[in-house]
């Protein structure tokens, strides 16, 4: 039974089911991931409510310690159920009875939903930060190991300069570190406590959202009882994009990987286990992983879209269409968490053609530095351009250089950030640091909220 339904209603158990189904469905399986932090969500708002004095501490330690025992079961939910939070209410009131049915004193399934969402975030907030710092290391490792190795640099796909390995590689390893800056954002948003907003209006009780926030782990209570409801999407929304930057770069790295090991490039080779055969060209080794890493961010775009549309739409407050938002939001955090877990391995794997590399250095690669020589022999720039545009319209004008004087053209772009000095320990310092902090903050909630459930 539905905690909000009269024992004595008649109704259409046809249309029940029908409707239940339509309202709940494919929901509970989403729910069900949702049940340790909804249990650990009762467990601080119990203790909350002893505080205020409106359960007795006994009330309170019988309620704390059955709600424990659910951590260590397994809940399948079905559509019967209505959601997570109905069904933890009915089986604490089938074994407690009337004690049970005390547990939503001051509480409502708005504020509920939101505290098992933010706690659920903060967990794969950990999951993309600590992937996304493997994939940075990886990529710096590797950017590195080939530091000084050459490759061209293209712009609009045709070459332009000489560039290396070391900056193509470090860059998307700042990126990955652009991105993290942008979810931390994300992550103070989230990491401030929903509960006791009750459906969005406050309820007619002191509750100490103080405490129950520190319980759960929260850095503080958010504040604004509407604004909080009304972050519901808003902040999912935030979350996805936040996390969509990062699959954005890990869908230009993949287009990188995907052509420049293509035969008519061959600067890398993808690790053999990244790649699948053919069931018919006997040949082929596909960059599927590749594919599918861009591919999944076309369908993340879609659940970003997907949010920012539902919320478009909506007047303030509550409204059921929320729901709408969970299935983008965990589907979306998956595409990124299981696509940053193939990249890094894939980075760790790929082989360097250094040979490949250097036969891309055809002499008008080098057409700007040689501009830029004139220029030191006095020649104002535009000039220099002119003169080096009309000598590699001669025929066989510009040769291939020597590897040497390939290598002499990226020292030269010494200046920060330049091939020459791509700052590589900088970054990895840099994300030694993130480690630790993301390392400490997950610590912290996973010890805040052990302790929440050691009742006894
Ligand atoms: N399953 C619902 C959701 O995700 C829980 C909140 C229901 N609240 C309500 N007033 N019907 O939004």
């Amino acid at each position: 039974m539905k905690i909000w339904e009269l024992e004595d209603g008649s109704k259409d158990e046809e249309v029940s089911a029908l409707v239940e189904k339509f309202t709940a469905g494919e929901d509970v399986t989403y729910d069900e991931k949702l049940k340790d932090y909804d249990v650990l969500g009762s467990i601080a708002h119990v203790v909350g409510l002893e505080e205020i004095g409106v359960l007795t501490s006994e009330e309170s330690s019988t309620l704390q310690r059955e709600l424990a025992k659910l951590l260590e079961e397994e809940i399948e939910l079905t559509a019967g159920d209505e959601d997570v939070h109905t069904k933890v209410e009915n089986l604490l009131t089938q074994k407690l009875g009337d004690l049970g049915k005390k547990l939503h004193t001051g509480r409502s399934r708005n504020d509920q939903v939101l505290v098992d969402l933010r706690l659920f975030e903060k967990e794969k907030v950990f999951e993309v930060a600590t992937h996304a710092l493997d994939l940075a290391g990886s990529l710096t490792d590797f950017a590195r190991e080939h530091v000084h190795t050459p490759m061209v640099g293209y712009t609009h796909t045709r070459r332009a300069m000489p560039s290396s390995v070391g900056l193509w590689a470090g860059g998307y390893a700042e990126s990955l570190l652009d991105d993290l800056t942008a979810l931390e954002g994300t992550y103070e948003l989230i990491d401030r406590s929903p509960l006791g907003v009750g459906a969005g209006y406050g309820v007619p009780l002191s509750l100490d959202r103080e405490l129950t926030a520190e319980l759960l782990g929260f850095h503080q209570p958010a504040n604004n009882a509407i604004n909080i409801m009304n972050s519901r999407g808003k902040y999912e929304f935030e979350l996805l994009s936040a996390v969509g930057a990062i699959q954005l770069d890990l869908s230009r790295l993949a287009s990188d990987l995907i052509d420049f090991s293509e035969e008519a490039y061959g600067f890398f080779t993808v690790p053999e286990e990244f790649t699948t055969g053919s069931s018919i060209m006997p040949q082929k080794k596909n960059p599927d992983v590749l594919e599918l890493v861009r591919g999944k961010s076309a369908t993340l775009q879609g659940y970003i879209t997907t949010l920012y549309s539902l919320l478009s739409g909506l007047r303030s407050g509550y409204s059921r269409d929320l729901q709408e938002t969970k299935a983008p939001l965990f589907d979306g955090l998956q595409i990124v968490i299981d696509s940053l877990a193939v990249a890094s391995p894939l980075v760790d794997g790929l082989k360097v053609n250094e040979d490949d590399l250097l036969s891309h250095f055809t002499g008008e690669v080098f057409a700007t530095d040689r501009a830029l020589e004139l220029v030191q022999e006095g020649l104002p720039f535009r000039e220099a351009y002119r003169k080096v545009k009309e000598e590699l319209d001669e025929p066989h004008s510009s040769k291939t250089p020597e590897k040497e004087e390939i290598k002499d053209a990226l020292a030269k772009r010494d200046h920060p950030g330049g091939p020459g000095n791509p700052g590589l320990d900088t970054l990895q310092e840099e994300i030694g640091s993130r480690r630790e902090r993301w390392t400490a903050r997950e610590e912290k909630f996973r010890r805040t909220l052990a302790e929440l459930a050691d009742v006894n």
